[in-house]
């Protein structure tokens, strides 16, 4: 079993997906903590009623020292055997610090097609740009924003009414998706690294 742990800052609901797809018995990997930088972040909610393991680190405490808040995240997956990181919607840059205890074990989503409208508000990029295809992308995570190598993508339409709200929603139920069957092909041992191409064995 691939032990998974969770980094989320906002509503949680991809960490609750995660949750609902894996943390069944005999899964291959399951959710064992969430790691959270906003105290009072609906997440955290998420996690206790679904009886998941909680750490709330608050990135403030850190100041403008990066390496001391990527240790401190670090040292709570550590000191919950955590063997895969997934990012989804923590709104802070992650740093070699974390990046080298976990080396290509740390997943991020993102709400669009990379390398089309990374960072802030993708959604709303991708409306305001006028295209007629977004979607979601999960990615290894490296130093960049949202640069690292595609794991898995998929698209949705962009319909001519959107606004972000709409786009977002149904990106949403994608990324509900595709998330956890992401961390089950890892946890699988279906995933390899080549640069910057992510093999899948089917
Ligand atoms: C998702 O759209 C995710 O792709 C983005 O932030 C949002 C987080 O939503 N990075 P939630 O907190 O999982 O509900």
């Amino acid at each position: 079993m691939m032990r998974v742990g969770v980094l989320a800052s906002g509503g949680g609901s991809n960490f609750q997906a995660l949750v609902e797809a894996l943390n069944a018995e005999r899964s291959a990997a399951q959710v064992v903590v969430l790691v959270c930088n906003v105290p009072g972040a609906k997440a955290i909610e998420r996690a206790k009623a679904a009886g998941v393991a909680v750490e709330v680190i608050e990135h403030g405490r850190f100041g403008k020292d990066r390496a001391a808040f990527d240790a401190a995240l670090v040292e709570a997956l550590k000191q919950h055997r955590v063997e895969l990181v997934c990012l989804a919607g923590f709104m802070r840059l992650v740093g070699q610090t974390l990046l080298s205890a976990f080396p290509q074990r740390v997943l991020n989503i993102h709400p669009a097609l990379l390398p089309a409208f990374p960072g802030m508000h993708a959604q709303q990029q991708a409306v305001s740009y006028g295209v007629k295809v977004s979607g979601v992308t999960v990615h290894l995570v490296d130093e960049g924003t949202d640069t690292g190598p595609v794991v898995a993508q998929t698209a949705v339409p962009v319909l001519d009414d959107d606004d972000e709200q709409a786009l977002a929603s149904r990106i949403l139920v994608e990324e509900h998706r595709i998330y956890p069957e992401v961390v089950k092909l890892f946890a699988a041992g279906k995933v390899k690294v080549e640069g910057r191409t992510v093999r899948i064995s089917r």
